[in-house]
């Protein structure tokens, strides 16, 4: 079988970009400014399948208001490593989200296609608030000019694996982010 994780296998992990101990320190104050913003209101993550997963199952437990979680997936049509900003649902949330104060939680903003698609469709279904917690941006990528409320690190174009990253289904479940060497 010829899959794409096969090929991933060529490609080798390299210079670690944001180590665990500097993700969780980041996550947990992430989590109590989020707390801090919210407070007295209740909110609805919004996970972007899969690789906030890991993300928003940290950042979720330093928030300490009434919180829920939905998921969304979202295919981007492109390349291993370039998204075309052609979004396909492929997994939608399980419960409307009007009247909701709703965050959506992504592993990385790159060039900002997929959430701007994932802002609008949203955006529509008139949820009270609507903001983005990213945990990396790489700003230098970037197409469009999108509000961000919450970011963890800027990170430098390089391509990024670990901590839910991952190139073709590989790697994600490095503690760390690191860059991949081609
Ligand atoms: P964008 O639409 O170009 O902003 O791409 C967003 C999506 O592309 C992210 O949610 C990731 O799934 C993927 N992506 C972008 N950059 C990287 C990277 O450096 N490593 C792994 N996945 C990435
Ligand atoms: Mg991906």
């Amino acid at each position: 079988m010829s899959t794409p994780a096969r090929v991933a296998g060529e490609a080798a992990v390299g210079e670690v970009l944001v180590t665990a101990e500097d993700l969780q320190r980041r996550v947990a104050e992430l989590g109590e400014e989020i707390s801090r913003d919210y407070a007295g209101r209740s909110l609805l993550l919004v996970g972007v399948l899969k690789g906030a997963v890991f993300f928003l199952s940290d950042l979720m437990r330093f928030i300490d208001i009434p919180v829920e979680v939905d998921f969304m997936a979202v295919a981007s049509y492109g390349s291993a490593t370039d998204s075309s900003g052609v979004v396909r649902i492929l997994k939608d949330l399980d419960a409307a989200i009007e009247d909701r104060d709703v965050l959506i939680v992504e592993d990385i903003v790159d060039s900002g296609l997929t959430l701007q698609y994932l802002l609008r469709n949203l955006g529509s279904r008139n949820p009270r608030t609507l903001e983005v917690c990213a945990l990396l941006t790489k700003p230098e990528r970037r197409k469009v000019d999108l509000p961000t409320r919450y970011v963890g690190f800027e990170i430098p174009d390089r391509f990024v694996v670990g901590y839910g990253l991952d190139y073709a289904e590989r790697h994600r479940n490095l503690p760390f982010v690191a860059a991949l060497e081609s």
